[in-house]
């Protein structure tokens, strides 16, 4: 073994971590379908293997991102046992889980990533991937890994990392839509999104404020209306069913959460807060 980690897939990503590990010193192997993406790699120091088997057999520690599971399934080698695999590749819980169960067996060490960034926010430690698996394969992996971002380890459970991967990003979108819906209305009225953005974000400052306090509430099924009630978002939420309906903007995501609030207070529920509404989404699952 000639190198510290060997790097698998050299797609936009691929190639970002790959750059970030030489970066920090690292000896780096790297494979690509497309053997022309190793040549930028290959100039900034690293070593271009001959094929995915090759690159498995160069370092104790092989990193992986590729499309999704099917390619990554397609590369994987029996020369990767006893190693440990740092997969980067994004899936879902039960492929994660499924994933280790099977390379456990055949005596490799599997670690699953969530990388919560983009390309150009790798090698910066404000940013974070998380983590779960192998916790003595992690915590040998963890300096290497710290050139990437911030790592952050979820624990054991090799599904949690891709769990929590792709709720932060349903937060993501859900949150990019209310802005989006919101930037239609002002918009409709003849202002722009960039007058109405810097008080969209600084309103985000107080919402991150208000999960902050609902995490207490859910985690304790209690859901005391004591900062506002469900029958004051109903009706507040008529507002905004009806500023939308009147300037032909789209009402179905207020339409959507008009509905959760008014099953809530149908349901009796009136005098509690919006973290009630969690109840709603767990009947649906
Ligand atoms: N880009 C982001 O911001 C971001 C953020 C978080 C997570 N991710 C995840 O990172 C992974 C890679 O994303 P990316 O943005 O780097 O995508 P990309 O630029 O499209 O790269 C895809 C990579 O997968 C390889 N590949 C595709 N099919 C393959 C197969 N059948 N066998 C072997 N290799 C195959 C490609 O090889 P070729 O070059 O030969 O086509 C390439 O190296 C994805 O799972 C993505 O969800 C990306």
């Amino acid at each position: 073994m000639h190198s510290d980690v060997a790097v698998l897939g050299l797609g936009q990503m691929g190639s970002a971590l790959a750059s970030a590990f030489l970066r920090a010193g690292h000896r780096v192997t790297v494979w690509n379908r497309s053997a022309a993406k190793t040549a930028p790699l290959v100039a900034q120091g690293a070593v271009a293997a001959a094929s995915a088997a090759e690159a498995q057999r160069s370092a104790p520690v092989v990193a992986a991102c590729v499309l999704d599971y099917p390619a990554l399934t397609g590369i994987l080698d029996p020369a990767l046992s006893s190693r440990t695999l740092v997969n980067l590749t994004s899936g879902s819980p039960e492929q994660a889980r499924s994933l280790a169960t099977q390379l456990a067996s055949e005596g490799v060490r599997y670690v699953d990533g969530g990388i919560m960034t983009t390309p150009p926010g790798i090698g910066d430690p404000r940013s974070m991937i998380l983590y779960s698996g192998d916790q003595d394969a992690f915590a040998a992996a963890s300096d290497l890994l710290s050139a990437l971002a911030e790592p952050i380890n979820l624990g054991a459970e090799p599904g949690r990392a891709a769990l929590y991967d792709t709720a932060l990003l349903g937060i993501m979108w859900a949150t990019l839509t209310g802005w989006l819906h919101a930037t239609a209305l002002v918009t409709a009225d003849g202002s722009t999104a960039a007058h109405f953005t810097p008080l969209a974000t600084r309103w985000l400052g107080p919402v991150a404020g208000f999960v902050a306090g609902y995490a207490t509430q859910v985690d304790a099924g209690s859901y005391p209306g004591s900062d506002a009630t469900l029958d004051v978002h109903l009706a507040t939420l008529e507002h905004l069913v009806h500023a939308s309906e009147v300037r032909e903007v789209d009402p179905a995501l207020p339409r959507l959460l008009h509905d959760y609030a008014r099953r809530a207070v149908e349901a009796g529920h009136g005098a509690d807060g919006w973290a009630r509404i969690v109840e709603l989404l767990r009947a649906k699952a």
